[in-house]
């Protein structure tokens, strides 16, 4: 490994020890705080265990919330509970490295760009480094990524029609993922450190390795790549998870919208259909990169858009390392991939297919995690199983196997299955979801939380109609479903589910919400749930994407306790600029500091139009990264309590 030097002067350490020393100190602590079956949802609910020091499996902690909600507001602006404060951490184009250009987005290049904070930042994960054997709530990395770009807030006069290589350049430098260093002071609240060794950008041209089983496919095979094991950049990444060996495993998600000319295929080819499938343009692009890259032109490269799809880990602590597309995770519109181990030590992986009528999967490793061997744990999601959700309107489900030559798969290989996701999971039988976002255990009751945003097409002609699981028909306003696996198991097959949370607006009878039970008259009126997290008493956190569509206000952040007399109180929290979403709520290890990305401010407009001047105050909006604490600086008191 090259060496590279860490920014503070005062060591003499490597980057490369310091890595070391990390990582050995963060095995330490795993093996403190593990008593199987402790749920290994991820870095920061295992810590906040160690520190509670007893990881009590089943424990309901009765820990009121107590911040008073906001009422729904259409300000261009971020505003939060009183008591609480909000700063911007990072913001769209600022540098990354010392030698990188300041923001200016009147001369903005592609090389600039590649050394600057990505557009359009959706997950936010921190990672704490440790200090004094603990997980450090003031400093650590921040994993960000930047799912896709909007060429009218970043381009002045942007025709899309017309977009020029040097914009389509810029576009695909500000597209994949950030790591920075961040660290909280006394003075300055929360600040990235511009010179530090872990800084990094991956981005659409980045090269990834494929892993697993599709690894080498004849359809990941394209001119530049002949072995199809090399892919070039990674796009559309949504959401994400972290795994206890300190990992991210970000998503590509809407891959689709970035190819084009399907219809130039000739339908005696098997892929055309196999793309369309998944959406992939039949015309020009919405970005037109295919104007100035061929690889982007289906016409003419007809495998790459199967090189896109997929689940990519990659080592935050290690600025070398090679971004690894896990096609064993399968290949679809992956929100997030969320990990929890298996009370037998299997790593089990989460994931929603964000697509009307798509399914919800876990993906179950044969190897069993050893939090000592971090290099084993690197190669535990390249072998094992995918599974689908089925959901039975009596209440129970199960996990149907994604196994190629066996069943209904008997025709497929399971590299079929990884690339086909899709059609493997429509022939075993998988329940077709309202658009399967989030999904997250719940670190205090152990059970699953599934986020379905909407589906405004359910039980319209020619779709599908309601079940139990997906109840209202033209389901605008989205719901979430609290699923128990069987034995409280991860690694369970079978699992018993309920509607948590029917959203809307609990004043308009239509709506037909439905809120745990909880009076409907003292919750606050949400819609289109996406991303959630949960805080150390096992409080449910939800950001909402496209609440302004049907309701008077901007997406915001709720929060809403899952045990206890006020299971279903959802209270909103936090409320963001015009036209954006709220994506990755994330909490530092002891909840002082929530993150979220502001993604999109006023999207639909332009900069000569612009919908939304946050943060600057300028016709150029910026996404970013907030953080809110408490305005006492949250010394003295939590995010959640007081
Ligand atoms: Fe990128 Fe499913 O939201
Ligand atoms: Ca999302
Ligand atoms: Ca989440
Ligand atoms: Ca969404």
């Amino acid at each position: 490994m090259k060496t590279v030097r860490l920014h503070r002067a005062e060591t003499s350490e490597t980057f490369a020890e310091i890595v070391a020393r990390r990582i050995e100190r963060r095995a330490f602590l795993k093996g403190m705080a593990a008593v199987a079956p402790v749920l290994l949802a991820d870095v920061q609910s295992l810590f906040a265990q160690e520190e509670a020091a007893s990881p009590n499996f089943n424990a309901q902690t009765p820990d009121k919330l107590t911040f008073q909600p906001l009422a729904m507001t259409q300000a261009d602006t971020v505003t939060v509970a009183p008591g609480y404060t909000s700063q911007v951490v990072i913001r769209w184009g600022d540098p990354l490295f010392p030698n990188a250009p300041a923001f200016d987005p009147a001369k903005q290049t592609a090389a600039a760009q590649a050394r600057q904070f990505g557009f359009n930042c959706d997950f936010v994960g921190f990672f704490p480094f440790e200090r004094d054997f603990r997980a450090s709530s003031n400093e650590g990395l921040l994993v960000v990524n930047h799912e896709y770009t909007d060429g009218p807030t970043m381009f002045a006069n942007y025709k899309a029609a017309e977009a020029t290589k040097e914009q389509v350049d810029i576009e695909l430098a500000a597209h994949g993922l950030t790591v920075v260093e961040i660290e909280r002071s006394e003075i300055d609240g929360w600040r990235y450190r511009i010179d530090s060794g872990f800084n990094r950008r991956i981005t659409g041209e980045t090269p990834c390795a494929f892993t697993g089983p599709a690894a080498g496919n004849e359809l990941l095979k394209v001119s530049y790549d002949p072995r199809g094991l090399r892919a070039r950049g990674m796009l559309n990444n949504c959401s994400a998870g972290k795994t206890p060996w300190g990992t991210v495993l970000t998503c590509e998600e809407n891959f689709n919208q970035y190819f084009a000319n399907t219809s130039k295929l000739p339908d005696s080819d098997p892929r055309k259909a196999m793309h369309n499938r998944y959406g992939v343009t039949a015309g020009a692009s919405e970005r037109r990169w295919e104007n100035h890259y061929s690889r982007f032109d289906v016409a003419k490269e007809p495998n790459e858009p199967f090189r896109f799809g997929w689940v990519v880990e990659i080592d935050p602590f290690n600025p070398l390392s090679i971004p690894k597309k896990r096609t064993a995770l399968g290949r679809l519109k992956h929100e997030a991939a969320t990990f929890a181990a298996a009370y037998d030590g299997r790593a089990v992986v989460y994931t929603g297919d964000d697509e009307r009528f798509e399914c919800m999967y876990k993906f179950i490793s044969k190897g069993k995690f050893n939090r000592l061997l971090r290099e084993e744990n690197a190669k535990l999601l390249d072998e094992g199983t995918l599974y689908v959700a089925r959901f039975k309107d009596d209440g129970t489900g199960e996990w149907l196997p994604l196994i190629g030559g066996q069943g209904a798969l008997r025709e497929m290989s399971q590299a079929d299955v990884c690339i086909h996701t899709r059609t493997a999971a429509q022939l075993v039988g998988g329940t077709k979801m309202d658009r399967p976002e989030d999904i997250e255990i719940n670190p205090v009751n152990g059970k699953v939380y599934a986020v379905m945003t909407n589906n405004t097409q359910r039980g319209t002609s020619g779709r599908p109609g309601t079940d139990k699981a997906n109840p209202r028909a033209e389901n605008k306003h989205g719901h979430i479903i609290e699923i128990t696996e069987a034995d409280n198991d991860p690694g369970s097959l079978q699992f018993r589910w309920e509607i948590l949370m029917l959203c809307g607006d609990p004043t308009v009878e239509k709506d037909g919400t439905y809120f745990a039970g909880f009076d409907r008259r003292q919750v606050s009126a949400l819609s289109c749930p996406d991303n959630i997290t949960f805080d150390n008493q096992g409080n449910l956190w939800i950001a909402t994407d496209g609440m302004p569509r049907n309701l008077k206000n901007n997406d915001s952040i709720y929060a809403c306790p899952v045990e206890g007399p006020e299971r279903g109180f959802v209270r909103q929290f936090l409320t963001g600029p015009s036209e954006c979403e709220i994506c990755g709520p994330e909490m530092t290890p002891n909840n002082e500091t929530l993150f979220c990305a502001i993604q999109h401010p006023g999207e639909g407009g332009s900069i000569e139009k612009p919908l939304s001047r946050w943060p600057d105050g300028t016709s150029y909006p910026r996404p970013s990264v907030i953080a809110v604490t408490r305005e006492d600086d949250g010394r003295t008191a939590r995010v959640i309590g007081s």
